[in-house]
């Protein structure tokens, strides 16, 4: 029996292998993006049944603009089916939705629609919902370099106040603890920009499912290894 208290705060995923999954039924990739959401719906509602605080999704990294026009339009397309369908089900659940990335770059009509969820679960405090768009992790770090420089150079911020807790309110996760727990399904074992600076210390848990297999039981059995792990953060645990 697993120790609960000993379940992560914040869990991570990098929503992989949607393409390959499609691949191997001979079906479209977008195909496989549909069916992503429909795993990701799975693990949102799993995450609120067992009262995690924090999940965050990885969705569209800077890095995906190199794909076909095609299926960064059919993403796009799917990302606003997604919240017109599912807003509704968010303010019932009491899940608060935050945006990680520069949504400026976005269509018009996403980052509206993105706005107004956000907007309409602003109060929720049930779980937070992070959802990495146009997100990496290198640009995170960067973008925060010029705040403080802008800061600095205007006078509202001192060069020998800039410590690790300074430097985080200028991530788009401020506020949030650091992922525990990160998760990759899809085979590959790499972390693909995401939360660099965030999972320093994080658990990483990697499996060969492609996302859109990817089921609750398998969220839990993640949760189950996490909880049997032994987090050091480079000091000493042992009791003799
Ligand atoms: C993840 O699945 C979804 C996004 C990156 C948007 P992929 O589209 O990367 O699937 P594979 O890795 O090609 O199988
Ligand atoms: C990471 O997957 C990004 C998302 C899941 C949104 P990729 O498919 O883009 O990563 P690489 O190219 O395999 O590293
Ligand atoms: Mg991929």
């Amino acid at each position: 029996m697993v120790n609960r208290s000993k379940y992560p705060r914040h869990v991570a995923v990098i929503m992989d292998g949607n393409g390959r999954w499609a691949q191997k039924r001979g079906l479209h990739r977008i195909q496989g993006h549909r069916a992503g959401v429909a795993a990701l719906k799975e693990i949102v509602k799993h995450s609120r049944k067992i009262g995690l605080e924090y999940l965050t999704l990885y969705a569209f990294s800077t890095e995906n603009w190199k794909r076909p026009e095609m299926e960064i339009k059919n993403l796009m397309n799917l990302l606003m089916e997604y919240l017109k369908s599912e807003l509704e089900e968010l303010k019932t659940n009491n899940i608060k939705l935050r945006i990680l990335g520069d949504i400026s770059a976005l269509r018009k009509d996403v980052q509206e629609e993105l706005e107004k969820a956000v907007a309409q679960t602003r109060e929720n405090d049930g779980m937070v919902l992070s959802v990495a768009i146009n997100y990496g992790g290198r640009d995170e770090i960067l973008r925060a370099v010029r705040g403080i420089v802008k800061d600095v150079c205007e006078g509202k911020a001192r060069v020998q106040d800039i410590d690790q807790e300074f430097f985080e309110n200028y991530l788009y996760t401020s506020g949030m603890p650091n992922p525990d727990l990160v998760i990759r399904p899809s085979g590959e074992l790499r972390v693909s920009n995401f939360l660099l600076w965030q999972i320093a210390y994080s658990e990483l848990w990697f499996s060969d499912c492609f996302w859109p297999d990817f089921t609750a039981d398998m969220f839990e059995k993640a949760l189950d290894d996490y909880a049997k792990r032994d987090r050091r953060y480079g000091g000493v645990n042992s009791v003799d």
